[in-house]
């Protein structure tokens, strides 16, 4: 297969324009500020941004409640800001993929208003209604705890309206073959302004049967399909990265047997596991997470993530296993959430500890698909507990010890800078780091450049090579005679471990250190004698030298 597939080796970048970057004093992001700062996003090696929500909205559920699909919120900047923006990010060879939220709107979206209003409005039965109280409204809440139910009476409308988020959410009736058609329209807008494609949010509920007398929602996964073909036949090369929580055995179902539905998922099973392997150093869990979602189209990928703006939902684990990565990482009732997750940011679920936020990272960029990162964790940055639900982990990026971070000149950002402690902006952010030639920063864009020069891993085929401890993991890579091993210790102590990388073709079996020069040798046996330290990786390129030459085919 030829390599234009430009997500199978890319970098991924999610932030939201709100908290990046503010250039007109207001004390609100905007695509201006965000546009000054590509320069540093290019720097970093960030190939792909996904842009979180965007578009007008009341801002109740951070813009994932979207009251009109075309245009930008004026708190933002402007349509033309946004054109600006994309063509910075096309200068600088950056895509940019945008949210895709379409399994519900904002109560204020005027197709809601008049619909609650109007019987007979057109937009009526483009959201989910009911006459009396569902039987099951209680049932199905994502948020528990903050959501009471998935359906509201509406006074007005004199009916009961479903909603699978917040009762600010209604459900969009996606069945309906004008809401299908409107949802091709909202794609095909944006494709036109730029974008390389989106991130589909709530991709099973879009899909899924919704009404009072559904009590088991079936997914219709040819909706999928439809939204692909119109994607490619608009622009061939973007791309769906799926926001789907599923069970590995209906992965397939996403993607398509024949790679026709979802280019991209988010890997949330091995996200799980891993934070169970970083936890109890037990990487078993993760190797039978990355075994079961092994099967996937030529042209699929997996988005492979640490942290993301959600709570760590680590709700596909056994019960011991959540109480190790709790009792890890969210010991405090204050840094839980949902009954079901861990609300904090990567670093200081790791303590600050360099060497686990190293590894965590490490891990996340070598493990099979495209890696995501989250903006701030190049930098480290911390969490604000005292804000409600997922809030303490969305707070404004720290450029400088300046006041609010330089995040803003305004005395009253919208959303608080986290000040003072280990976490503070005082500390922790980019200016600092930017000169700082140790610093987790450069560390990050070390790592990124290696990681793009690494195609094996966003391409090829893996093996879990054995290393005789659950403590280590390895794996290797084989694509296009080219193979990479990667080890990682989970462990706070040091472990020796032997390892025959076991990959076939011609080679001298010289392991070549990617990040420093301390290389490896077989011995008689062909087996690799490394001592790692406690969180140590190593990357490797299996078979010596004479890669370089093979390289130039690609
Ligand atoms: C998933 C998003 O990631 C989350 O932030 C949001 O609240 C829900 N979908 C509803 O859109």
């Amino acid at each position: 297969m030829i390599n234009d597939l430009w997500y199978k080796n890319a970098i991924v970048y999610c932030l939201s324009v709100g908290t990046y970057m503010d250039a007109n004093g207001d004390g609100v992001g905007d695509f201006e500020g965000l546009t000054r700062r590509l320069d540093y996003i290019q720097g970093l090696g960030v190939t792909t941004i996904w842009l979180m929500p965007f578009q007008p909205s009341p801002g109740r559920d951070n813009g994932y409640d979207i009251s009109d699909y075309y245009g930008v919120d004026p708190r933002y900047g402007t349509l033309g800001d946004f054109v600006e923006f994309t063509h910075g990010c096309h200068q600088r060879g950056i895509r940019v993929i945008i949210d895709l939220v379409v399994n519900h709107t904002s109560d204020q979206h005027p197709w809601f208003l008049e619909a609650r209003t109007n019987p007979e409005s057109r937009y009526r039965d483009w959201y989910v209604w009911a006459k009396r109280k569902p039987a099951n409204a209680d049932q199905g809440v994502v948020f528990p705890g903050v959501q009471e139910s998935t359906w509201t009476r509406d006074s007005t409308a004199k009916a009961w309206y479903f909603h699978r988020f917040y009762e600010f959410q209604p459900d969009l009736n996606t069945t309906n073959p004008h809401v299908q058609a409107e949802i091709l329209k909202v794609m095909g807008f944006w494709l036109e302004l730029g974008v390389s494609g989106f991130r589909m949010d709530a991709v099973p509920f879009v899909i899924a049967t919704k009404g009072a007398d559904v009590t088991a929602p079936v997914e219709q996964y040819d909706m999928l399909r439809t939204f692909r073909e119109f994607l490619q036949w608009r622009r061939g090369d973007a791309i769906i990265l799926a926001e789907a929580n599923v069970l590995p055995k209906t992965d397939m179902e996403y993607f398509g047997h024949d790679g026709d539905r979802m280019h991209m998922m988010f890997n949330f099973q091995v996200n799980q596991t891993l934070f169970y392997a970083l936890a109890s150093s037990d990487t078993r869990p993760l190797a039978k997470a990355l075994k079961a979602t092994r099967p996937r189209p030529a042209t699929g990928q997996w988005g492979l993530f640490l942290r993301n703006h959600d709570e760590l939902d680590l709700g596909r684990l056994t019960r011991p296993q959540q109480k190790a990565v709790f009792d890890a990482f969210g010991p405090d009732k204050s840094m839980q959430l949902y009954d079901r997750g861990i609300r904090r940011r990567l670093a200081p679920m790791m303590q600050g500890d360099r060497r686990r936020l190293e590894l965590a990272t490490s891990l996340m960029m070598t493990l099979p698909g495209t890696p995501v990162f989250r903006y701030g964790d190049e930098i480290g940055m911390g969490d604000d507990l005292s804000l409600p639900e997922r809030e303490c982990a969305r707070t404004p990026m720290q450029w400088s010890d300046e006041p609010h971070g330089g995040f803003t000149k305004s005395d009253t950002p919208a959303k608080p800078v986290i000040s003072g402690g280990a976490y503070g902006f005082e500390h922790v952010n980019v200016a600092r780091q930017r000169r700082d030639p140790g610093s987790l920063l450069n560390w990050t864009e070390r790592l990124i450049r290696m990681r793009k020069e690494l195609p094996e891993i966003g391409w090829g085929d893996f093996d879990i090579v054995a290393t005789g401890t659950p403590a280590v993991l390895a794996l290797r890579y084989d694509w296009r005679e080219n193979s990479v091993l990667v080890v990682h210790n989970l462990c706070p102590e040091a472990r020796e471990v032997h390892i025959d990388p076991g990959a076939s073709g011609s080679h001298d079996g010289l392991l070549v250190n990617l990040l420093s020069d301390d290389h490896s040798r077989p011995d008689a046996k062909g087996r690799h004698r490394m001592l790692l330290e406690p969180y140590g990786y190593r990357w490797f390129r299996v078979g010596g030298l004479d890669y370089l030459l093979r390289r130039s085919e690609i």
